[in-house]
């Protein structure tokens, strides 16, 4: 009626129309959604019960033995990590407790052991602080108060002129420590960082945060846009040509296109890279495995394909879809959904519907045997599921169900919740003790014997992920919020139209032989060594 708020509401709509959406629109939820949502709130409430009774003020609880762990420098990460899932679950007076508990930190020092991961503390502490400031509509101050001082003290990793900041600090003497990092400890600092810069008005957490991962962009990489996995933060170059979206590298690939999202940036270095590393990947790393038609994309080192996943890398079928959607790409939304498919697959397959640390596969140019050959009992599984597990434990880990999360709200097919449902009763089946909810050691075993330790991203990812999988799609909305590697979602501005440049290949930077340097650190305990597997010169 009155004609200039229509005007300016069809403007709106004209222009959130033409915005790159991630969601699908009308998504309705079945009557099964809400026991489902219900059962994920009991499975929460259950864990941090059991949190507050044996471990409160501790960072993680070990629920068989009933008592706790300060791995995260003590600082009661539990707590901090859980902080934003209670307010989107609507668990009031647990938010207020862990918001009380959180303005008390001492973040001058660690309380155990001296040094401070750059990396962990960033995903987590400061992640955690920021979004629950934001999710409780600021009404609480002190909660970024404790987000700077986390800040000015991560800054002191980024030594003289350097661009990539070392992996660990001494909080106490601010001295930083451990010269050889890696891209995800070095290029997943942005979100975090550029929040804190939106809020404080300082502009140089941003600023040492975006100049690693341009930094990293910028270098010759083993194939165009896939950046090696060791860095040395002294020299500046890689250690290695290792390249996967694994362990060690994997969150430097999911910021590169969530920072240009978060911060609609008209520098395209950053998804124009990100779609550089995903058009690599379908050329170079992509494979289809000789039984069952999944697909995975194989980690590569010396020009030779490892036909190795892991559930870290199954983060990339949640990436590739946002990306894809962010690029009006649906080549790349097609491919990240068989992603997503192949890593549930690595559930379904298990005895206890849970997936394991790490698997392999055979396709039509070889295997992976992690240095043994593929045992009869290996290759009869293989037979059977279209993938074998090479390291059988399952430590809560959240990546397969956060990429189903993504599949469910970008397409609203319900086969996507069924996942999650059944992903619920494994849970409540296999996990759960009386001193809260426990690791497996075996995923497919179900006789096998729990292992004694909780992670603070099963609060902070696994149940926030599957929950809001069963909620109200308009509550966080991939549209509106981006989320960081340890699922604390963060307020995005409106979408632009595109990300990246029309012709977004970047053309490469360097040559394709890797550059030789030291061995790499170990990236995982349960990594095994690659047996060589030659395969024929790459065809780019
Ligand atoms: C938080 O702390 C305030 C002040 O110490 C106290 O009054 C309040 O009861 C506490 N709230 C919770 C939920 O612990
Ligand atoms: C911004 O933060 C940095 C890092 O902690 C600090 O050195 C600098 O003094 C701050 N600038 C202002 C204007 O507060
Ligand atoms: C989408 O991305 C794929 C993979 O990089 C690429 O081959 C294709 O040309 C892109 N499509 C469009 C329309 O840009
Ligand atoms: C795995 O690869 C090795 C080396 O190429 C080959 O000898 C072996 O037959 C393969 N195993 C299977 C089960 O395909
Ligand atoms: C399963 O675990 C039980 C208990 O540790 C063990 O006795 C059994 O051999 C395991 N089964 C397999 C197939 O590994």
């Amino acid at each position: 009626m009155i004609s200039a708020q229509r005007i300016a509401l069809s403007l709106a709509l004209a222009g959130s129309a033409f915005a790159a959406s991630i969601q699908a629109p009308n998504i309705v939820l079945p009557a099964s959604a809400a026991a489902n949502r219900a059962a994920v709130l009991d499975i929460f409430t259950e864990s941090y019960a059991a949190y507050t009774k044996f471990a409160f003020g501790h960072d993680d609880l070990n629920p068989l033995s009933e008592t706790f762990v300060d791995d995260r420098n003590g600082w009661g990460a539990t707590i901090v990590d859980a902080m934003d899932t209670m307010h989107i679950m609507g668990l009031e007076t647990l938010f207020l407790q862990a918001v009380n508990f959180s303005s008390t930190i001492d973040f001058s020092k660690s309380q155990t052991p001296d040094t401070v991961s750059v990396f962990e503390t960033t995903i987590r502490y400061l992640g955690g602080l920021l979004s629950a400031y934001e999710q409780s509509n600021f009404q609480f101050p002190i909660l970024l108060q404790k987000a700077k001082e986390v800040g000015d003290k991560l800054v002191f990793a980024w030594v003289g002129s350097n661009d990539i900041p070392f992996g660990e600090i001494v909080f106490a003497t601010n001295t930083p420590q451990i010269a050889t990092s890696n891209i995800a400890e070095a290029g997943t600092l942005t979100l975090e960082m550029e929040t804190l810069t939106k809020y404080t008005g300082n502009q140089t957490y941003a600023n040492f945060a975006l100049k690693a991962v341009e930094h990293i962009a910028n270098l010759p990489a083993p194939l165009p846009g896939l950046a090696a996995q060791g860095i040395d933060p002294t020299s500046g170059e890689f250690v290695g040509g290792y390249v996967t979206w694994g362990g060690g590298s994997d969150s430097y690939f999911e910021y590169l296109i969530k920072h240009a999202r978060l911060s609609n940036t008209n520098n395209n270095l950053f998804a124009d890279t990100w779609h550089t590393a995903v058009d690599s990947s379908i050329k170079v790393l992509k494979r289809t495995s000789t039984v069952g038609n999944h697909v995975y994309l194989a980690d590569f080192d010396e020009n030779t394909i490892l036909h190795i996943g892991s559930h870290l890398a199954c983060y990339n079928g949640g990436n590739w879809i946002m990306g894809g959607k962010m690029l009006n790409n649906q080549t790349i939304v097609d491919i990240a959904l068989e992603l997503v498919d192949a890593c549930w697959n690595t559930y379904a397959g298990d005895a206890t519907g849970i997936g394991p640390e790490a698997f392999a596969y055979i396709s039509s140019d070889g295997n992976f045997t992690g240095g043994d050959p593929i045992t009869p009992e290996q290759l009869a599984f293989y037979n059977k599921h279209g993938y074998y597990i090479t390291s059988s434990d399952y430590i809560q880990r959240p990546e397969v169900l956060e990429s189903n999360f993504y599949a469910f709200r970008a397409t609203g097919d319900t086969k996507y919740l069924d996942r999650a449902a059944s992903a619920v009763r494994s849970f409540n089946t296999f996990l759960k003790t009386p001193g809260g909810f426990a690791c497996l050691n075996d995923v497919n075993n179900v006789t096998a014997p729990l292992l004694d330790a909780g992670e603070s991203f099963w609060y902070a990812e696994v149940l926030k992920y599957l929950y809001l999988t069963f909620d109200d799609p308009n509550h966080i909305s991939l549209d509106d919020f981006v989320f960081n590697t340890e699922a604390h979602p963060f307020i995005a501005p409106p979408a632009k139209a595109v990300y990246g440049s029309p012709n977004s290949i970047l053309t490469p930077t360097g040559s394709f032989q890797l550059k030789q340097g030291p061995p790499l650190p170990a990236i995982s305990p349960n990594a095994k060594l690659p047996t060589p597997i030659p395969v024929p010169p790459l065809q780019l």
